[in-house]
C-alpha cells in the first residue's frame, strides 16, 4: 500500500475507561478552532462493512471466538477502513483522528490473548505496508481504575469488557512497551489525573504535530 497523502494520522489508544471519547471530542474541537480539515473515525469500524465486522467481534456468542479469528477480523475491517476511508482522507490532506488502530491489536490480541506479537506484525505489514500513525496518544491508567469507571458508567458489557482485570493489565503493558520503544511516535498521558491536565497534554501534542503543516 502506497501512502501518497499529506494528511496527518493520529490514533487514540488505552484500556476501557481511559477517557478516549472525551479526548477525541477535545481533539475535534481543537482542530475545528484551528480550521484544520479533519475526520473522526474508529476501529473496529469506520465503514459500513467494517462496522458490521465490529458488531460480530463485540457480540456475545455461544461459541468461543478464537484469538486468531479476532486478529483476522480486526485486520479484515482495517483493510476495508484503510482503503475506503483513511487513505482517501489522508490523500485529501486531512487529519484523520482514529479511536484505536493496530496498537489495539498488539495490546488486546497480543497482550490480552497471548498471540505472538511477530505474527501480528507480519499481518500488519501485509495489510498496511509502511503506513503507521504519525502519532499515537496512549491514555494510560491502572486497569482497576478503568474498570471502576466502566462500572460507574453502567450498561451492558460487550465481549471484551467482560474480561478480568489481569487481561486489561496485560493490554496496558503492551501499550506501554510499544510506547517506550518508539518515543518519537508515541505519547503516553496519565489518564488518572484531572481532565484539564489530560487536555493540556493532548493540546501540546497537537500543537507540535501542527507545526509541521
Ligand atoms: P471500544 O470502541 O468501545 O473501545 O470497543 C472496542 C473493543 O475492541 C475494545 O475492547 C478493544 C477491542 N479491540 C481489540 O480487541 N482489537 C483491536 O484491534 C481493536 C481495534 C479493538
Amino acid at each position: 500500500m502506497q501512502i501518497s497523502g499529506k494528511g496527518t494520522f493520529i490514533t487514540i489508544e488505552g484500556i476501557e475507561g481511559a477517557g478516549k471519547s472525551t479526548a477525541i471530542k477535545f481533539i475535534a474541537d481543537w482542530l475545528t478552532k484551528k480550521n484544520i480539515p479533519h475526520v473522526l473515525t474508529r476501529e473496529p469500524g469506520g465503514t459500513e462493512i467494517a462496522e458490521a465486522i465490529r458488531g460480530l467481534f463485540l457480540a456475545h456468542h455461544q461459541e468461543t471466538m478464537c484469538a486468531d479469528t479476532e486478529i483476522l477480523l480486526m485486520f479484515a475491517g482495517r483493510a476495508q477502513h484503510l482503503a475506503n476511508f483513511i487513505l482517501p482522507a489522508l490523500q485529501r490532506g486531512e487529519w484523520v483522528v482514529c479511536d484505536r488502530f493496530t496498537d489495539a491489536t498488539f495490546a488486546y490480541q497480543g497482550g490480552g490473548r497471548g498471540i505472538n506479537l511477530q505474527r501480528i506484525a507480519d499481518i500488519e505489514q501485509w495489510v498496511q505496508g509502511e503506513l503507521r500513525p504519525d502519532r499515537v496518544i496512549v491514555l494510560d491508567l491502572p486497569a482497576e481504575l478503568g474498570m471502576q469507571r466502566i462500572r460507574t458508567r453502567g450498561g451492558n458489557s460487550d465481549r471484551i469488557e467482560q474480561e478480568k482485570i489481569a487481561f486489561f493489565e496485560r493490554v496496558r503493558q503492551i501499550y506501554l512497551d510499544r510506547a517506550k520503544k518508539d518515543p518519537a511516535r508515541y505519547c503516553v498521558i496519565d489518564a488518572s489525573q484531572d481532565l484539564e491536565k489530560v487536555q493540556t497534554e493532548i493540546a501540546k501534542v497537537l500543537a507540535k504535530l501542527g507545526e509541521k503543516l
